[in-house]
């Protein structure tokens, strides 16, 4: 592993270069083989529905970690071009909510996971919320729709890469059958409450919120027109994503506190 290059690493994984085409997404030592399965089908999931994702090709072991080999895209990803290009914001929002609009289109082969059994996961694994308060936002999520549509479950444009051939669209651990409103509820919530560094210029962060807040609104009003649907179909999931959302901000205290102060807000306000 050590000889191998390393092309980038996130929470679960470090990717690295493999052969001279393609890539291993090689998940942590903690992480089960299922882990990998999940995010093999969804990625198969994903090719088979004719969206523009990398070739997905096998689960490999390696030192008793499990990962997936993919093509390798070339290009760097959509966040790296708004960051160096931030007048591109406009068309950049309402890229990421065409691309999105056209995942929500395409039919599911295959068995993949379901979306509420991907939330419910996420509550379950919640520390900093009370039984009790699971128990509302479950009752809360049970009046809404199960939904039959492939969801990415992590649509950001870290995870849209820009190749020769167009925008590819990565990581599909999350992946999942689903209602598209829940998809498009977490990119919003993402949007809405990752924090920025605390030691950034204050200048410097106006300036990121001011167009984050932007991108966000442009991305959600363009999306609600291409799919003909209401911003309160949306907002209603946010309860339950909140929840879910508790275990990866574990050890992000500032991210952890504004998330719970959403979910005791939104709790109190449920009849
Ligand atoms: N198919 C690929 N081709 C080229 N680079 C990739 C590919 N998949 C992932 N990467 C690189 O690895 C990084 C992390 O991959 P990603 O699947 O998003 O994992 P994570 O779950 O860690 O976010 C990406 O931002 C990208 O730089
Ligand atoms: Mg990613």
């Amino acid at each position: 592993m050590e000889k191998m290059e390393l092309l980038g690493h996130g929470r679960m994984a470090d990717v690295y270069v493999w052969e001279d085409d393609k890539i291993l997404k090689l998940n942590q030592a903690q992480y089960p083989r299922i882990v990998a399965e999940q995010e093999f089908a969804a990625s198969k999931a994903a090719q088979a529905a004719g969206l523009p994702v990398p070739a997905v090709y096998e689960i490999i072991e390696l030192d008793g970690r499990f990962g997936i080999i993919f093509e390798r895209i070339s290009g760097r990803s959509l966040l790296d071009e708004l960051q160096s290009n931030p007048w591109k914001l406009f068309s950049i929002a309402r890229q990421l909510a065409e691309l999105h609009a056209f995942i929500h289109s395409r039919e599911i082969t295959g068995a993949i996971q379901t979306q509420k059994a991907r939330i419910e996961n996420g509550i379950q694994a919640a520390q900093a919320i009370t039984e009790d308060e699971k128990n509302s936002i479950r009752r809360n999520m049970a009046g809404l729709p199960e939904g039959n549509k492939l969801c990415h479950g992590d649509f950001h444009p870290g995870n849209i890469l820009l190749s020769p051939k167009g925008p590819m669209i990565i990581d599909w651990l999350t992946g999942s059958r689903g209602d598209p409103l829940s998809d498009v509820c977490r990119t919003v919530m993402i949007f809405e409450t990752v924090t920025l560094p605390s030691d950034m210029p204050l200048v410097t962060r106006i300036i990121q919120q001011v167009s984050r807040s932007l991108l966000t609104s442009i991305y959600l009003q363009h999306y609600l027109k291409i799919r003909g649907v209401k911003k309160e179909e949306i907002t209603r999931w946010r309860l339950p994503l909140l929840a879910a959302r508790l275990r990866e901000v574990e050890s992000y205290p500032r991210e952890k506190k504004l998330i719970l102060n959403q979910i005791h807000a939104l709790l109190h306000s449920i009849p």
